[in-house]
């Protein structure tokens, strides 16, 4: 079993339930308030941590009561974290997120301590006895950038979640294998609605003459779509579920994808499996509290034949 470094943020999710989501300038009553464990990085990791893969986490918490419960988080879910350090100063990452009846959601990340994962912290030894670094873009673009660059030079294969959208440099981009955007994300970055297969090439394209090797667009319910550098189209159909909380579904099905590959599955493969991971945690509330186990996986398997 190969072995993930995940390099990204840790937060704390503030979750209320409202019945539809605020208009600006509103105000609404929201149902409960819960402290449950997210951050894209700290999700991803705790999803492959989950579902049995070896998997270690470089982050940053503050020196707070959210940094302790996050730390012990990782550890309890099978997530190696001696890369992940309270630092002092900024307070751990906090994300603001409402639910509304749709299972859709609003969500705004303060990033704190994330913010302070600086490049200068990185040492080529982090990356030693790791075969995939796996990143997204809640911290430090400077420090991912290097990360990727460490990674790079130690034969790693690199993937990249541009989440939440934004543009990015092209020396980024180019130190990346393995993108995994949704349609959002992908229209930031190369300017091209991926609304048709042409579109999706046209965009695609662009991406892989500056070095990307592939690019999996995650879907939503719909499924993902995997593309290779012969502009060959993949697609895997999404799962129908009753829609509790989408937050984390994006997550998951990396973590299920990444899960996957370090079995040793090709790509396309491991994509039958991330879909279903994150159907999953689209039936539950929360980030990290709805991923999914590989038994649950496997019943809901199971459940279909
Ligand atoms: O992708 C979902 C995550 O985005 C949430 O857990 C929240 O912390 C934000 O980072
Ligand atoms: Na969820």
């Amino acid at each position: 079993m190969k072995k993930i470094l995940v390099l990204g943020s840790l937060n704390m999710d503030l979750v209320t339930r409202v019945h539809i989501t605020p208009k600006v300038g509103e105000t609404l009553l929201g149902e409960g308030l819960e402290q449950i464990p997210g951050g894209k990085g700290a999700n991803q990791a705790v999803a492959i941590g989950k579902l049995g893969g070896q998997v270690a986490m470089l982050g940053r918490v503050g020196m707070d009561g959210f940094g302790e419960v996050l730390m012990k988080n990782l550890s309890a879910n099978g997530v190696e974290a001696y890369l992940t350090q309270a630092v002092q100063g900024p307070p751990t990452g906090v994300a603001l997120i409402m639910v509304n009846d749709s299972g859709d959601n609003s969500i705004v990340v303060i990033p704190g301590a994330n913010f302070a994962l600086n490049k200068e912290d990185l040492t080529p030894a982090m990356f030693e006895g790791c075969d995939y670094l796996l990143a997204q873009l809640e911290t430090p673009i400077e420090t991912i950038e290097t990360a990727f660059a460490m990674a790079k030079a130690q034969g790693l294969y690199t993937i990249l979640n541009p989440a939440p959208a934004r543009t990015l440099s092209k020396q980024l981009i180019e130190r990346t294998d393995l993108l995994v955007p949704n349609e959002t994300e992908f229209a930031t970055l190369t300017g091209i609605q991926p609304d048709s297969e042409a579109h999706i090439k046209e965009g695609a394209s662009l991406l892989f003459e500056i070095g990307v090797k592939e690019i999996i667009i995650t879907l939503g319910e719909d499924g993902a779509c995997h593309i290779d550098t012969s502009g060959n189209l993949h697609y895997v159909k999404g799962h129908k579920v009753k829609a509790v909380d989408t937050t984390g579904a994006g997550d998951s099905f990396i973590g299920g994808l990444l899960y996957g590959m370090a079995q040793g599955e090709d790509v396309k493969k491991a994509m039958n499996r991330a879909v279903i991971v994150g159907a999953l945690t689209v039936t539950k509330l929360g980030a990290q509290s709805s991923l999914p186990t590989l038994k649950e996986v496997e019943d809901y398997v199971g459940g279909l034949k």
